[in-house]
């Protein structure tokens, strides 16, 4: 049968406090909504429906990078029943199962979807639901069952006192078949204590008319933990996280203290990895074989080769380092830095979109941006590319085997030979032709005996 797929992301996330609309608050790096349809994709849907309310411009353009999805704004938002009727001129025409997902409930998984889609379509049910028996069910829908049935769902602000015992509760997930369905919800009246339209309440429709209602109840109720607080988008981060680590040290790599290393979830590293306490990895960073990150580092949307070591407290940002390099401690490469294979860049060194070629070493102090600099290149305490003249960047090549002394400032656009030599404390404007020695600074003058005399002229007055 056809899925046709449609998530509610209209609701205003009141008890997030947040200027930003709920679904684009992030997990793992990941806004809510990405997850959710990161496990939707699995079923591949015939038609993805996203139901949005205010601040539609910012969900449209976080969510721009996908391909075929329709929106359709609610506007009031007078509850989820009414969300879902805002989706019927979008499915008209359509047949088959309507999957609904909220996107507020991120850790579904692709297991759970494809169970759910089998029991409905299995029992030819009008509605299925997915439910979980949890140990604090404070806050969501209850399922009223008679026998082995389920009955009706009934929110917590409307449930009786004997139902708020009631610990099996509504992830608010949920498989429909399309035929009737919007003549069904379009029934739902707002008698409740919230004066909303609720969804749930089409259980007790289908039941009353005879219809087939399904449940199929996940066993582990993490996976339906639905987000409505700033505390719980913590504890649901913490399980994504905890979820990540657990896969990588499955899969060989060493964490030394589980609880501080923030790994996103599209983050890859290599076996025999070690991450020291209080790593950050994230985006889309890759992490090779045999490499070892200490506290502190934060490497986002890099790429970082084999047996790699990053000493502690580095920035690497959509960076490339090669195998057997050495950063840091305390150095920072930003975009498009690529370091080679042997390279070490230092303390207090700052690369920016330059290339430091295989076995070439920046250990202290430098700025080193939009360069070019070959192999086993030295590269002198306290260098600095002069790149901006104020208006303009300029590039500055430094060629195979030069050797760049302390305190030097090269004034882009500028070329060091290969080989070539520059004195300590230059201020190098010309190119420097291979195999030569600039000197740029001033010749040096000792004045003998100028201390003694500087105080014998102070303690005569
Ligand atoms: C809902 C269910 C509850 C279930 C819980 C699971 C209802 C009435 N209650 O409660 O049984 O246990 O989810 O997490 O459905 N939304 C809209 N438009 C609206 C209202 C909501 O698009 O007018 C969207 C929200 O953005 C959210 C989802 O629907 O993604 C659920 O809404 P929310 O207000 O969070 O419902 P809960 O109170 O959590
Ligand atoms: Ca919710």
């Amino acid at each position: 049968m056809d899925i046709h797929l449609v998530i509610l992301a209209a609701g205003k996330g009141t008890r997030m406090k947040s200027a930003r609309p709920k679904v684009l608050h992030r997990i793992a790096g990941q806004p809510l909504i990405e997850h959710v349809l990161a496990c939707a994709a699995t079923i591949h849907p015939r038609s993805t429906t996203i139901v949005i309310g205010h601040q539609a411009g910012d969900l449209t353009a976080a969510l721009a990078g996908h391909h075929g999805l329709t929106y359709v704004v609610q506007e009031p938002q007078l509850g989820t029943a009414h969300a879902l009727m805002t989706t019927e001129p979008a499915l008209a025409g359509r047949s088959g199962t309507l999957l609904l997902l909220s996107g507020d409930v991120p850790m579904l998984t692709p297991a759970t979807l494809q169970t759910l889609v089998n029991t409905h379509e299995t029992a030819g049910a009008a509605a299925t639901v997915v439910t979980a028996i949890v140990e604090n069910p404070h806050g969501y829908g209850r399922i009223v069952r008679t026998g082995e049935q389920i009955a009706r769902i009934v929110e917590q602000k409307d449930a009786s006192p004997e139902e708020r015992q009631i610990r099996e509760i509504n992830s608010g997930i949920y498989a429909f078949a399309i035929e009737g369905l919007f003549d069904a919800v379009r029934s739902i009246a707002a008698e409740n204590a919230q004066k909303e339209y609720y969804l749930p309440d089409l259980v007790a429709i289908y039941r009353q008319r005879g219809a087939i209602v399904e449940t199929v109840t996940v066993s582990n109720a993490d996976e339906i933990l639905g987000i409505n607080t700033r505390v719980e988008l913590a504890a649901v981060s913490r399980i994504v996280r905890d979820r990540k680590t657990a896969e990588l040290m499955a899969d060989g790599v060493t964490i030394e203290d589980p609880a501080t290393a923030y790994v996103d979830t599209g983050v890859t590293v290599g076996a025999d990895t070690i991450l020291h306490p209080g790593v950050s990895l994230e985006g889309r960073t890759i992490i090779g074989r045999g490499c070892e990150i200490h506290s502190g580092a934060r490497i986002c949307d890099a790429h970082i080769g084999d047996r790699v070591i990053v000493l502690n407290h580095c920035v690497i940002m959509n960076a490339t380092v090669a195998d057997d390099a050495c950063i840091g401690p305390f150095a920072h490469l930003r975009a498009e830095s690529d370091v080679r294979a042997n390279a070490r860049v230092g303390n207090f060194v700052e690369l920016k979109k330059t290339v430091l070629g295989a076995g070439s070493k920046a250990n202290h102090l430098a700025y080193l941006g939009d360069a070019t600099i070959g192999e086993k290149v030295n590269i002198g305490a306290g260098t600095i590319t002069c790149n901006y003249d104020g208006v303009s960047k300029s590039q500055t090549v430094i060629e195979d085997g030069a050797f760049v002394g302390s305190d030097s400032q090269l004034i882009a656009p500028v070329t060091i030979g290969k080989g070539a030599y520059v004195g300590s404390g230059s201020t190098i404007r010309e190119n420097v032709p291979a195999g030569a020695l600039a000197v740029s600074a001033g010749k040096q003058r000792n004045l003998d005996g100028w201390v003694a005399r500087k105080k014998k002229n102070k303690s005569g007055k």
